[in-house]
């Protein structure tokens, strides 16, 4: 049975973009709650902490009232098994996210058959942002103000 009250937006988030955030407040508007939640990407190296990306996130959707941040480790669908929530969100900001967003919603829904995986485009603005590009931007002292929100700008300004 689901429960239908909730769903799951799932990501590293390392750092959180505008993109995420549109993908978040999007999702906000159709279910009555929404709990992003944060992982370790086995095959990335992170520039930022759990905690620090669980901080940053809250901070960013401070203003969406009915959703909420949280982290877990493991496979996510035992992690939505335990939380009893069904219903995932992820973002596809163009053709090329399809592939790796169609094999990974498959696999969820082969690991437990009750998941259900919902795809929200992005605003256009936000399809071609990737967390990736932002850090490297940081990095090399490029100004990062118009692809992530506020406190995440912060942060990387604080890491350089
Ligand atoms: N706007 C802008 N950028 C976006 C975006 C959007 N709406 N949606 C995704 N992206 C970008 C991110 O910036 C990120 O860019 P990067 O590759 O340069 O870092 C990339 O797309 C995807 O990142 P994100 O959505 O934050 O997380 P992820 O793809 O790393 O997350 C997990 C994947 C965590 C959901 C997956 O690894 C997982 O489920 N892990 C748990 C273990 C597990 O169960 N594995 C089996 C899965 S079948």
């Amino acid at each position: 049975m689901y429960t239908k009250l909730s769903a799951v937006y799932p990501g590293s988030f390392d750092p959180p973009t505008n993109g995420h955030l549109d993908i978040i407040t999007r999702a906000s508007k159709l279910f009555p709650k929404i709990i992003v939640s944060v992982t370790d990407n086995s095959v990335k190296k992170h520039m930022f902490s759990l905690q620090e990306r669980v901080d940053l996130l809250k901070e960013a959707s401070k203003d969406l009232p009915n959703v909420e941040v949280a982290s877990f480790s493991g496979l996510l669908a035992d992690y939505l098994e335990k939380i009893d929530t069904f219903v995932l969100i992820r973002g596809l900001r163009a053709l090329s996210d399809f592939e790796y967003e169609f094999q990974m919603a498959l696999m969820n829904r082969k690991l437990n058959k009750n998941i259900e995986t919902i795809f929200l485009l992005p605003d256009q603005s936000n399809t071609f942002l990737s967390s990736s590009m932002v850090k490297e931007i940081a990095a090399l002292g490029g100004k990062t103000k118009d692809f992530v929100p506020e406190c995440v700008e912060k942060k990387l300004h604080d890491q350089r």
